[in-house]
């Protein structure tokens, strides 16, 4: 059996991504991303989520200044499962929503083990970054996203209340060495 890797974004993995862009638009997720655009730009797409000019797009209004990220693709038997975005640093908006890393699992392949997968196999781009510590925002009522980021290691902080631009966060904190 095949198992699951880290790959840079590939051109080779088009169709299923594109079918998971097709799950994570119908539970309402990435409706910023037109998926015929990114079907008819693919390898251009592709080129700037390699070369980190995708973040310069970012739709956020708060996100007051840029921060370079990482973006990998997990993969099984040349299928796109998932993604995990690693920001090199925060900013005054992902200390609050965002933070260091997050990852998605495309609807179809959850409650397989994906989830840990992407985070742990996740963790060495993490610390080859330089980053000391990672921050991870978790909604308080995503469970999912919760025990993935406990069975990883992720030290609780606290939770954060509700604001008029932020939504409420569990804060957790990824060790590096
Ligand atoms: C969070 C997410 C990545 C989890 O992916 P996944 O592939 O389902 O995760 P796993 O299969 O590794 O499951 C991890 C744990 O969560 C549990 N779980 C999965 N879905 C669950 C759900 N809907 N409700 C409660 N528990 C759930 C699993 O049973 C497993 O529990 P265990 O620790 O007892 O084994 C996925 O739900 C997702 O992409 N959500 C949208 C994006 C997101 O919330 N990202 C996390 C914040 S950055």
């Amino acid at each position: 059996m095949s198992a699951s890797k880290l790959v840079k974004p590939n051109a080779a993995y088009k169709q299923s991504y594109l079918e998971a862009l097709d799950e994570f638009h119908a539970e309402g997720r990435y409706k910023s991303l037109s998926r015929s655009e990114i079907e008819k730009n693919f390898d251009k797409y592709v080129e700037e989520l390699n070369t980190g000019k995708r973040y310069l797009r970012r739709p956020f209004v708060d996100w007051v200044e840029p921060v370079p990220e990482t973006v990998l693709w997990l993969v099984k038997k040349d299928e796109y499962i998932g993604s995990i975005t690693i920001r090199h640093r925060l900013n005054w908006h992902l200390e609050k929503w965002g933070g260091h890393v997050n990852f998605t699992i495309r609807p179809s392949m959850r409650k397989k083990g994906f989830g840990k997968k992407i985070l742990q196999k996740g963790m060495p781009y993490i610390c080859y970054l330089g980053i000391d510590r990672a921050l991870v925002l978790v909604d308080p009522l995503n469970i999912a996203g919760q025990r993935v980021v406990e069975f990883c290691g992720g030290e609780f902080q606290d939770e954060t209340q509700k604001t008029d631009r932020f939504p409420a966060r569990k804060r957790y904190w990824l060790q590096c060495g």
